[in-house]
């Protein structure tokens, strides 16, 4: 914790905040959450607010702000200090991405896909040499790894992946193709998930690290998205690509389940960028009401703007709530599985929401790019569809309510 906060104190002395609003939950945690807080806040402010249109715009990768983050400790913040990283837990980690994400979403999921996904499974289950190669040096936010799990036949049905690994003599060959990989175009090495008995169904895919670049891997188109426009997406095709027998991630055949529980871990993160995009789509919706004039008043003194911003407010602490609780589960060691996908579920279904009213409120202005409620709309529609769609985290929370009761 300390590295993280005199790198802090040093690169940012914490501010007054620009605007009142505070998250009311968090004057009840420690006063180093809250300094995180005030960190994160000041940089999203400070260095992504500004620019975030511009990255969107020209679909720009935010090298420097990215490489600014992992100075701050923010691109590995549950991995222990020895290994290079804040050495926080996931609570922290979802307050920081909440304020980072609320400044700019394309630099939240970022920093959420080399946190959770890249790093999650190796600081769980990579052997010394692997933390040494592949951990330590994606710390510092000059490089940042990536997660291959989708493929253009599977996404949903994460089990019935076709990329398969064949051993020869002392390496792995891989074949297949992934797609939807964030980070995909940047990263410097990614955690891929590959069939080694494709006649075990899920119980005979592995996971793999896999330096980038490197022969038999070829990067597919960049994926023109809706949102999140400075995050880079492209598929990962692998043609007769060989690694050494020791980028084996975790035991032969323990890949899908080291797929599903990082995912329980990454859907934290995307319900905390969720949670950033709906309060960004608040501050704007209440902004804008303040000043503008309908019937002789400012507009957030009607009541029916006023029942809007109610109902966003109400789902905007519910989901973070839920996101807290599902972190802070994580954190004391108890089962998550359901809290995270509940967390997910309800947090994306927030920024939908929130940045869906946040355009109603502001009418003809919410839709140009003028202002940033419409970007704030395009890039909350992906935090229902990425790390499991909504309709999969039901499936996820029906599943373990059933186990609950077992029935
Ligand atoms: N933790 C540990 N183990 C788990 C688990 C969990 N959360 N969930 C399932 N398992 C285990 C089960 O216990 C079972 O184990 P056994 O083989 O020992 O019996 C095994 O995994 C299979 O479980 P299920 O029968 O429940 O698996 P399923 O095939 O029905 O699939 C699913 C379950 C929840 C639908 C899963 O496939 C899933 O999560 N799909 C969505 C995938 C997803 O989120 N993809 C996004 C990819 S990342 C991304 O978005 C790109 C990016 O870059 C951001």
């Amino acid at each position: 914790m300390l590295s993280i906060l005199s790198r802090t104190a040093y690169c940012y002395v914490p501010s007054t905040l620009r605007s009142s609003r505070c998250i009311a939950s968090l004057s009840a945690l420690p006063e180093t959450y809250q300094m995180l807080y005030k960190t994160c806040r000041d940089f999203a402010e400070q260095e992504l607010k500004p620019n975030a249109a511009k990255y969107d715009r020209d679909h720009l990768y935010p090298k420097e702000a990215i490489k600014k983050m992992g100075e701050l400790g923010l691109m590995a913040i549950a991995t222990s200090e020895d290994l290079g990283g804040s050495g926080l837990d996931y609570l922290a980690y979802a307050i920081a991405l909440e304020e980072i994400s609320r400044g700019c979403a394309s630099a939240g999921v970022i920093m959420s896909v080399n946190n959770s996904l890249y790093l999650g499974p190796l600081n769980h289950w990579g052997t010394d040499k692997q933390k040494q190669e592949f951990v330590t040096p994606f710390c510092t936010g000059d490089i940042v790894g990536c997660f291959a799990l989708s493929e253009p036949g599977n996404g949903s049905d994460a089990g019935a992946a076709s990329t398969t690994a064949k051993t020869k003599g002392d390496c792995w060959i891989l074949n297949g193709t992934k797609c939807w990989i964030t980070n995909g175009y940047e990263s410097k090495a990614s955690v891929v998930f590959a069939t080694t008995d494709k006649s075990l169904k899920h119980r005979g895919i592995s996971a793999f690290v896999v330096p980038k670049p490197i022969n038999g891997l070829e990067l597919g188109k960049k994926e023109d998205k809706l949102g999140i426009r400075g995050s880079s997406t492209c598929s990962l095709m692998f043609e007769d690509c060989e690694i050494p027998k020791e980028n084996i991630l975790g035991e032969p055949g323990f890949g899908f389940k080291i797929a599903m529980m990082t995912l329980d871990a990454g859907r934290i993160g995307i319900a905390s960028q969720a949670l950033g995009i709906a309060q960004a789509s608040l501050d704007v919706a209440v902004e804008y009401a303040s000043k503008r004039m309908a019937f002789g008043k400012p507009i957030m003194k009607l009541q029916a703007i006023q029942n809007k911003l109610a109902d966003m407010a109400l789902q905007l602490e519910s989901a973070r709530l839920l996101t807290w609780r599902a972190a802070w589960l994580k954190d004391n060691k108890k089962p998550y599985t359901k809290e995270a996908a509940m967390a997910k579920l309800a947090a994306s279904e927030a920024a939908t929401f929130l940045s869906h009213q946040c355009i109603q409120i502001l009418g003809g202005m919410g839709y140009v790019s003028d202002m940033p409620a419409e970007r704030h709309y395009r890039d909350a529609r992906i935090t229902e569809i990425y790390e499991g769609t909504s309709e999969i985290q039901r499936l996820v929370i029906a599943g373990q309510l059933i186990k609950e009761y077992g029935v």
